[in-house]
């Protein structure tokens, strides 16, 4: 039978050597019992938020390099470093497996050193607290000292350490379904879940009364409030579909456009179960579709852009250890480019929300302010949310949300929207 640890420890070699992400690699769980693959998964999410540390305690007792042919028991060590330091597991239990699996994985010599590197490790005086941790990788700082100060990059990183809750939103009737669901119902309606049981086993999820979006993510068409009762909406860039809920929950009339057909088809499914539909579904290239257009027919566009998905890492640590100022500058660039395209299709007097789950403010602010700069027939509105918190609204009238805002309720995804009219 294969064992969640090594999994685990073969998961995050993948991710980190071959530059995965953790959806990427999930198949290795799929020959793990139900409780195995939770736990692997929760091990490699730990080892993900914790590599920092954890190579910093092993640099401290390892002074030789392991032979390329034992490269997984490095991975191995890391694992059995995150159980001693971060979950608690009795250290002998910890010492017995791993050095049994590897024994099994290399040989008994490599073992030996393991076992004497994890005896160290389990009696050191100097393990890492948990407040001290670093999460974040000196490269992945170089990215975000480009948008922020050091103070709001360490306030960050320390909310991103824990786990996440599960954010809903719902197609009606938000009170009724905190109170069903026993979460915590924040501003403009959002609930926030406290309870760890599988999505699907969760009571209204079966009935299509709600899905999973972050509460971040849900401020996007909520700018677009009150006008949206039969509007006609263009969402580029809508798969997996959660803002085109929203906007066929508030009664838009909506056109869902992704250049994704894997990714259009979780749209569908999506919205069957949640027993909405959209006016059209199209899969094709944002800027081919767009620069068709003579007449401009929408009333309002929702632009949810690709980017480099960096606000996201509070669910998906590996992003730390993955993104380069390449990926970043990339994104930036197909960004412009669907940006350049919109007012084809827009109305004059329509409406634009511009928005990306990055921090990089090349991906946000100063993508939205150079696009201003280069057309003048957009102008900014400033957003209004009911109730949105003040701390995420922005001097330009923009929103910009960061993993460490809404400290007291769990925290957010990172998230940038603008609203634009067409002014001409
Ligand atoms: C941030 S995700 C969209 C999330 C979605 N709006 C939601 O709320 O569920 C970005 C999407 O852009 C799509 N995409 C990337 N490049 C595109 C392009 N050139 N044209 C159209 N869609 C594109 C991707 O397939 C991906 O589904």
């Amino acid at each position: 039978m294969s064992s969640p640890r090594l999994s685990a420890a073969r998961m995050l070699q993948e991710i980190l050597e071959k530059k995965l992400f953790l959806s990427d690699v999930r198949s290795q769980l799929d020959s793990l019992q139900e409780q195995d693959k939770a736990f692997a998964h929760m091990l490699v999410l730990t080892a993900l938020r914790r590599l920092c540390s954890v190579k910093k305690q092993l640099k401290i007792h390892i002074k030789k390099k392991l032979p390329a042919k034992a490269k997984i028991a490095e991975y191995l060590l890391i694992m059995a470093t995150v159980e001693i330091l971060y979950l608690n597991t009795p250290s002998y239990a910890v010492l017995n497996t791993y050095v049994e699996l590897v024994k099994k994985q290399t040989d008994k010599y490599i073992a030996g050193f393991v076992n004497a590197v994890l005896r160290k490790i389990a009696t050191a005086e100097n393990a890492p607290l948990s407040e001290n941790d670093t999460f974040f990788p000196d490269n992945f700082i170089k990215l975000l000292r480009q948008s922020y100060g050091i103070k709001t990059i360490r306030k960050m990183e320390q909310a991103a350490l824990s786990e996440p809750a599960l954010d809903i939103s719902v197609k009606d009737n938000p009170e009724h379904w905190a109170k069903t669901l026993r979460g915590t119902l924040l501003a403009g309606g959002t609930i926030r879940l406290h309870d760890n049981a599988p999505v699907p086993s969760l009571s209204g999820f079966s009935e299509g009364a709600w899905w999973v979006q972050d509460f971040a993510a849900s401020l996007a068409v909520k700018s677009l409030l009150p006008q949206l009762n039969n509007r006609h909406v263009l969402d580029i860039c809508a798969a997996p579909g959660g803002k085109t809920a929203q906007l066929l929950a508030y009664g838009a009339k909506v056109t869902a456009l992704d250049v994704s057909g894997p990714r259009l088809q979780t749209l569908r499914q999506n919205l069957e179960r949640l027993k909405l539909s959209a006016e059209r579904i199209i899969c094709a290239d944002a800027i081919e579709y767009l620069s068709n257009f003579q007449d401009a027919p929408f009333d309002d566009i929702l632009l949810d852009a690709p980017c480099s998905a960096t606000g996201t890492l509070r669910r998906h640590p590996e992003i730390v250890h993955l993104k380069t100022a390449a990926d970043i500058a990339k994104q930036a660039s197909l960004q412009k480019q669907i940006l350049q395209h919109v007012s084809k299709a827009l109305k004059i007097g329509g409406r634009l929300v511009y928005c990306t789950c990055s921090l990089d403010k090349s991906e946000g602010e100063a993508q939205i302010k150079s696009f201003l700069k280069e057309n003048d027939n957009f102008a900014i509105i400033p957003i209004s949310i009911h109730d949105c918190p003040q701390e995420l609204c922005t001097e330009e009238g923009f929103l910009r949300v960061l993993p460490c805002h809404l400290s007291e309720t769990g925290g957010a995804d990172g998230f940038f929207i603008a609203l634009l009219q067409r002014i001409k």
